[in-house]
Protein backbone atom coordinates (compact mmCIF):
# COMPACT_ATOMS: atom_id res chain seq x y z
CA UNK A 1 0.00 0.00 0.00
CA UNK A 2 0.73 3.65 -0.74
CA UNK A 3 1.60 5.25 2.90
CA UNK A 4 2.44 8.45 1.35
CA UNK A 5 -1.17 10.06 1.85
CA UNK A 6 -1.99 8.41 5.24
CA UNK A 7 -2.78 11.14 7.81
CA UNK A 8 -2.62 10.38 11.71
CA UNK A 9 -3.87 11.62 14.94
CA UNK A 10 -1.24 11.71 17.88
CA UNK A 11 -2.41 10.58 21.52
CA UNK A 12 0.44 11.42 23.56
CA UNK A 13 -0.05 10.38 27.19
CA UNK A 14 1.07 12.29 30.07
CA UNK A 15 -1.68 11.74 33.05
CA UNK A 16 0.48 9.14 34.90
CA UNK A 17 2.02 9.84 38.10
CA UNK A 18 5.58 8.93 37.26
CA UNK A 19 6.02 6.96 40.65
CA UNK A 20 8.38 4.45 39.84
CA UNK A 21 10.82 7.37 39.33
CA UNK A 22 10.75 8.96 42.81
CA UNK A 23 11.23 12.60 41.32
CA UNK A 24 9.14 14.93 43.58
CA UNK A 25 6.71 15.67 40.54
CA UNK A 26 5.06 13.97 37.21
CA UNK A 27 8.26 12.93 34.93
CA UNK A 28 6.58 14.06 31.91
CA UNK A 29 7.09 18.02 32.99
CA UNK A 30 10.83 17.72 34.34
CA UNK A 31 13.68 19.62 32.32
CA UNK A 32 15.54 17.55 30.07
CA UNK A 33 18.32 19.64 28.34
CA UNK A 34 16.32 22.76 28.65
CA UNK A 35 12.91 21.84 27.98
CA UNK A 36 10.06 19.43 29.32
CA UNK A 37 10.12 15.71 29.16
CA UNK A 38 6.90 16.04 26.97
CA UNK A 39 8.17 18.74 24.60
CA UNK A 40 10.76 16.72 22.57
CA UNK A 41 7.27 14.53 21.74
CA UNK A 42 5.49 17.61 21.11
CA UNK A 43 8.34 19.00 18.85
CA UNK A 44 8.44 16.24 16.69
CA UNK A 45 5.21 15.87 16.02
CA UNK A 46 4.57 19.44 14.94
CA UNK A 47 6.62 19.10 12.30
CA UNK A 48 5.89 15.85 11.21
CA UNK A 49 3.15 15.93 8.33
CA UNK A 50 1.69 12.64 8.82
CA UNK A 51 0.18 14.07 12.00
CA UNK A 52 -2.27 16.49 11.66
CA UNK A 53 -3.54 16.75 15.02
CA UNK A 54 -2.39 16.12 18.77
CA UNK A 55 -4.39 15.65 21.71
CA UNK A 56 -2.60 14.88 25.03
CA UNK A 57 -3.91 13.57 28.32
CA UNK A 58 -2.82 15.18 31.24
CA UNK A 59 -3.93 14.55 35.00
CA UNK A 60 -6.84 16.99 36.36
CA UNK A 61 -4.71 19.33 38.92
CA UNK A 62 -1.72 19.21 35.91
CA UNK A 63 -4.17 20.84 32.86
CA UNK A 64 -3.31 24.77 33.48
CA UNK A 65 0.53 23.50 32.92
CA UNK A 66 0.00 21.15 30.35
CA UNK A 67 -2.67 23.71 28.62
CA UNK A 68 0.56 26.47 28.90
CA UNK A 69 3.17 24.52 27.16
CA UNK A 70 0.66 23.17 24.38
CA UNK A 71 0.24 26.84 23.66
CA UNK A 72 3.80 26.72 21.82
CA UNK A 73 2.05 24.01 19.21
CA UNK A 74 -0.55 24.64 16.52
CA UNK A 75 -1.64 21.02 16.11
CA UNK A 76 -2.70 20.57 20.13
CA UNK A 77 -6.15 20.33 19.56
CA UNK A 78 -7.07 19.31 22.96
CA UNK A 79 -5.80 18.61 26.54
CA UNK A 80 -7.61 16.11 27.80
CA UNK A 81 -8.27 14.79 31.43
CA UNK A 82 -6.55 11.27 31.81
CA UNK A 83 -7.91 8.40 33.58
CA UNK A 84 -6.81 5.79 36.86
CA UNK A 85 -5.04 3.94 34.41
CA UNK A 86 -2.92 4.48 31.17
CA UNK A 87 -5.46 2.77 28.85
CA UNK A 88 -8.54 4.88 30.64
CA UNK A 89 -6.33 8.12 29.08
CA UNK A 90 -6.02 6.64 26.29
CA UNK A 91 -9.49 5.97 26.07
CA UNK A 92 -10.37 9.34 27.24
CA UNK A 93 -8.23 11.04 24.24
CA UNK A 94 -10.28 8.79 21.80
CA UNK A 95 -13.23 10.41 22.15
CA UNK A 96 -11.74 13.73 20.31
CA UNK A 97 -10.23 11.90 17.23
CA UNK A 98 -10.82 14.22 14.43
CA UNK A 99 -13.79 12.23 12.30
CA UNK A 100 -11.63 12.33 9.13
CA UNK A 101 -8.67 11.15 10.61
CA UNK A 102 -8.53 7.37 10.03
CA UNK A 103 -5.06 6.55 11.85
CA UNK A 104 -4.26 6.90 15.43
CA UNK A 105 -1.15 7.27 16.97
CA UNK A 106 -0.75 6.53 20.54
CA UNK A 107 2.94 7.77 22.17
CA UNK A 108 3.95 7.71 25.82
CA UNK A 109 4.99 11.21 26.50
CA UNK A 110 7.79 9.74 28.66
CA UNK A 111 9.51 8.46 25.72
CA UNK A 112 11.20 12.06 24.26
CA UNK A 113 13.93 10.01 22.70
CA UNK A 114 12.12 8.94 19.74
CA UNK A 115 13.47 10.07 16.32
CA UNK A 116 11.98 11.20 12.74
CA UNK A 117 13.59 8.24 11.86
CA UNK A 118 11.69 5.77 13.47
CA UNK A 119 8.61 7.44 13.26
CA UNK A 120 8.92 7.58 9.92
CA UNK A 121 9.71 3.98 9.28
CA UNK A 122 6.49 3.43 11.69
CA UNK A 123 4.13 4.96 9.16
CA UNK A 124 6.34 2.74 5.91
CA UNK A 125 5.40 -0.44 8.46
CA UNK A 126 1.45 -0.18 8.67
CA UNK A 127 -1.30 -1.39 5.83
CA UNK A 128 -4.16 -1.46 4.94
CA UNK A 129 -6.21 -3.25 8.68
CA UNK A 130 -2.97 -3.49 9.79
CA UNK A 131 -1.22 -1.68 12.86
CA UNK A 132 2.37 -1.31 13.38
CA UNK A 133 4.58 -0.52 17.09
CA UNK A 134 7.83 -0.03 17.24
CA UNK A 135 10.19 -2.79 19.30
CA UNK A 136 13.61 -3.83 19.79
CA UNK A 137 14.81 -7.29 20.44
CA UNK A 138 15.49 -8.80 23.62
CA UNK A 139 19.04 -7.85 25.02
CA UNK A 140 18.82 -10.10 28.05
CA UNK A 141 17.60 -14.12 28.69
CA UNK A 142 14.28 -14.05 29.94
CA UNK A 143 12.79 -16.23 32.51
CA UNK A 144 9.14 -16.94 33.57
CA UNK A 145 8.68 -17.45 37.10
CA UNK A 146 6.24 -18.59 39.15
CA UNK A 147 5.28 -16.65 42.46
CA UNK A 148 8.14 -18.62 44.64
CA UNK A 149 10.38 -17.44 42.35
CA UNK A 150 10.99 -20.71 40.89
CA UNK A 151 11.82 -20.75 36.76
CA UNK A 152 8.87 -22.36 34.85
CA UNK A 153 10.13 -21.94 31.30
CA UNK A 154 13.15 -19.92 29.11
CA UNK A 155 11.67 -18.87 26.30
CA UNK A 156 13.95 -18.76 23.12
CA UNK A 157 15.23 -14.77 22.77
CA UNK A 158 14.63 -15.34 18.91
CA UNK A 159 11.66 -13.69 17.94
CA UNK A 160 10.90 -11.77 21.64
CA UNK A 161 10.22 -8.21 21.00
CA UNK A 162 10.47 -5.24 23.81
CA UNK A 163 7.35 -3.29 22.80
CA UNK A 164 7.51 0.46 22.43
CA UNK A 165 5.59 3.26 21.36
CA UNK A 166 4.43 4.85 19.22
CA UNK A 167 2.06 2.52 18.15
CA UNK A 168 -0.43 2.93 15.21
CA UNK A 169 -3.27 1.76 14.47
CA UNK A 170 -6.41 2.30 12.14
CA UNK A 171 -8.87 4.31 14.19
CA UNK A 172 -11.58 2.03 13.04
CA UNK A 173 -9.76 -1.25 15.16
CA UNK A 174 -8.69 0.59 18.00
CA UNK A 175 -12.61 2.30 18.98
CA UNK A 176 -12.93 -1.84 17.98
CA UNK A 177 -11.00 -2.84 20.63
CA UNK A 178 -11.23 -0.51 23.19
CA UNK A 179 -15.38 -0.83 22.57
CA UNK A 180 -14.71 -4.81 23.46
CA UNK A 181 -12.78 -5.51 25.87
CA UNK A 182 -13.84 -5.62 29.59
CA UNK A 183 -12.93 -3.04 32.16
CA UNK A 184 -10.36 -5.25 33.57
CA UNK A 185 -8.25 -6.19 30.62
CA UNK A 186 -8.58 -2.67 29.97
CA UNK A 187 -6.38 -1.99 32.96
CA UNK A 188 -4.24 -4.63 33.70
CA UNK A 189 -2.75 -3.78 29.61
CA UNK A 190 0.22 -2.01 29.27
CA UNK A 191 -0.34 -1.11 25.88
CA UNK A 192 -2.57 -0.98 23.42
CA UNK A 193 -1.19 -3.47 20.47
CA UNK A 194 -2.32 -6.10 23.14
CA UNK A 195 -6.20 -4.89 22.99
CA UNK A 196 -6.05 -5.21 19.07
CA UNK A 197 -4.36 -8.56 19.18
CA UNK A 198 -6.73 -9.89 21.56
CA UNK A 199 -9.78 -8.61 19.47
CA UNK A 200 -7.73 -10.70 15.89
CA UNK A 201 -6.50 -7.77 14.32
CA UNK A 202 -2.75 -8.07 12.64
CA UNK A 203 -0.31 -5.77 14.44
CA UNK A 204 3.05 -5.71 13.06
CA UNK A 205 6.48 -5.27 14.48
CA UNK A 206 8.92 -2.38 13.15
CA UNK A 207 12.18 -2.41 15.12
CA UNK A 208 13.09 0.72 16.69
CA UNK A 209 16.04 1.68 18.76
CA UNK A 210 17.35 0.88 22.20
CA UNK A 211 17.39 4.88 22.61
CA UNK A 212 13.97 5.11 22.58
CA UNK A 213 13.52 4.64 26.09
CA UNK A 214 10.44 5.19 28.56
CA UNK A 215 11.99 6.94 31.61
CA UNK A 216 10.82 5.01 34.22
CA UNK A 217 13.18 4.44 36.94
CA UNK A 218 16.11 6.98 38.55
CA UNK A 219 18.64 5.31 36.42
CA UNK A 220 16.74 5.96 33.32
CA UNK A 221 17.09 9.52 33.90
CA UNK A 222 20.46 8.94 34.53
CA UNK A 223 20.94 7.10 30.83
CA UNK A 224 18.80 10.14 29.12
CA UNK A 225 21.60 12.41 30.56
CA UNK A 226 24.32 10.37 29.16
CA UNK A 227 22.16 10.42 25.51
CA UNK A 228 21.86 13.89 25.63
CA UNK A 229 25.58 14.54 25.86
CA UNK A 230 26.53 11.83 23.12
CA UNK A 231 23.75 14.14 21.13
CA UNK A 232 25.69 17.52 21.99
CA UNK A 233 28.71 15.28 20.72
CA UNK A 234 26.91 14.71 17.43
CA UNK A 235 26.36 18.33 17.14
CA UNK A 236 29.81 19.98 17.58
N1 LIG B 1 -0.07 7.60 31.75
C1 LIG B 1 -1.28 8.27 31.54
N2 LIG B 1 -2.33 8.02 32.40
C2 LIG B 1 -2.21 7.17 33.43
C3 LIG B 1 -1.00 6.48 33.64
C4 LIG B 1 0.06 6.70 32.76
O1 LIG B 1 -1.40 9.06 30.61
N3 LIG B 1 -3.25 7.00 34.25
C5 LIG B 1 1.08 7.88 30.87
C6 LIG B 1 2.32 8.39 31.60
O2 LIG B 1 2.23 9.80 31.81
C7 LIG B 1 3.45 7.96 30.71
C8 LIG B 1 2.90 6.75 29.95
O3 LIG B 1 1.50 6.70 30.24
O4 LIG B 1 3.79 8.95 29.77
C9 LIG B 1 3.61 5.47 30.35
O5 LIG B 1 3.33 5.15 31.69
P1 LIG B 1 4.39 4.97 32.86
O6 LIG B 1 5.77 4.96 32.35
O7 LIG B 1 3.91 3.86 33.72
O8 LIG B 1 4.25 6.38 33.63
P2 LIG B 1 3.59 6.65 35.04
O9 LIG B 1 2.32 5.88 35.16
O10 LIG B 1 3.54 8.12 35.18
O11 LIG B 1 4.71 6.07 36.02
P3 LIG B 1 4.51 5.09 37.28
O12 LIG B 1 3.79 3.88 36.73
O13 LIG B 1 5.89 4.81 37.75
O14 LIG B 1 3.69 5.87 38.28
MG1 LIG C 1 2.32 3.73 35.15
Amino acid sequence: MDNAHLKATAILLAAGKGQRMAMPGNKVWANLGGKPVLAWSLDLFQKNPKLEQIIIAAAKEELPLCLKIAEAYPKVSRVVEGGATRQESVANCLEFVDISHNWVLIHDGARPFLSERELDSLFKGVENGCGAILAVPVKNTIKIVDPQGMILKTPCRNGLYEAQTPQLFPKKAMLDAYAKVSKTALSSATDDASLLEACGYPVRVVKGSYDNLKLTTAEDWVFAQALLNRQALKED
